[in-house]
């Protein structure tokens, strides 16, 4: 399966768990999609659904691509804005990272939020307690190449397309009204940040917020499929025999590296659970799955 990969990225993004995701959705014809931490919406913009509401308490997530939505943000727009803030910082370097960062945590402009993300450390987003995106820059003036310029606007094209042809909101909520607003032959996907892993403001995560995901999650009659951590070499999430027990669940196993090199891999197994039985469980055979990124 070809992954489409969305033009922001974000922390825990799910690119790789997309085809074992997608291969056990049950969505009705008339139901609707519900994401209440859609993160950089790799997941539901991959399947596309017919009518979808994405949601998350991150509020430059959702304005972004809200804007894509509504035109405000369009591929040749972002092409004109990536055209002339790449070449400031090819001229200015580090200086000019730093002005649009400043902007940015005036303004809120979603475009420089777009700057940001593809030209910070590690093209991760990070907020401090002030909500001040607080990332440093990558280090590389010439970021903005024409190729490179020419990949973020597909990646907004494929968006924005999907978008104008299909019903979908955006709204920043917290995932108690996203999951209220659900109801029989709706599905949703839950993934939430990781318990014990906080990584900024709007991924901090403790377990009464998981207890109350729990409850919330009862009160629905869609089906759900939520993302967690299975285990790793050294123990296995205790929420699965606790807080998740009595569900269905799906593991596929998941490499991640620490540091640069190639032989500091870190196998890490992912679970999905469930509220209905699952389709498709090929990852727990061990096969490996096809899978290439656009
Ligand atoms: C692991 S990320 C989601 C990643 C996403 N599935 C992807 O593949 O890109 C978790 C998301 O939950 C959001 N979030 C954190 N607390 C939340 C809450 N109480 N309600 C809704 N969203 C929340 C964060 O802003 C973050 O975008």
């Amino acid at each position: 399966m070809k992954v489409y990969v969305p033009p922001i990225k974000c922390q825990g993004i799910k690119t790789k768990l997309v085809p074992l995701i997608l291969a056990n959705v049950e969505l009705s014809g008339r139901g609707t999609w519900h994401e209440p931490f859609v993160g950089s919406g790799v997941v539901g913009f991959n399947l596309r659904p017919k009518r979808a509401r994405f949601s998350d308490t991150n509020p430059h997530l959702i304005r972004f691509y809200d804007a894509v939505r509504t035109s405000d943000i369009t591929p040749q727009t972002v092409r004109e804005y990536l055209e002339r803030e790449g070449a400031a910082l090819a001229r200015e370097g580090e200086t000019h990272y730093y002005a649009v960062r400043d902007r940015f945590n005036r303004n809120h402009e979603p475009l420089d939020f777009l700057f940001l993300s593809r030209s910070c450390f590690n093209g991760m987003i990070r907020f401090n307690k002030n909500n001040g995106f607080n990332v440093p820059f990558c280090r590389k003036p010439q970021r903005f190449s024409a190729a490179y310029i020419t990949k973020i606007v597909n990646q907004v094209k494929y968006v924005w397309e999907a978008a104008q042809l299909r019903e979908w909101t955006f709204k920043c909520r917290s995932f108690e009204e996203s999951i209220q607003d659900t109801s029989e032959g709706d599905f949703i996907y839950c993934d939430p940040p990781y318990l014990g892993r906080h990584v900024d403001y709007y991924n901090s995560w403790s377990l009464d917020d998981e207890r109350r995901l729990r409850a919330s999650l009862e009160k629905t009659q869609a089906r759900f499929i939520l993302s967690t951590w299975h285990s790793n070499r050294y123990r296995r999430n205790p929420a699965l025999e606790t807080i998740w027990a009595g569900f269905n669940v799906v593991t596929k196993e998941h490499f991640y590296h620490v540091g640069a090199k190639e032989t500091n891999r870190n196998a890490m197994l992912e679970a999905l659970v469930m509220n209905y039985t699952p389709r498709c469980t090929k990852e727990e055979t061990g096969k490996p799955e096809q899978l290439s990124c656009v």
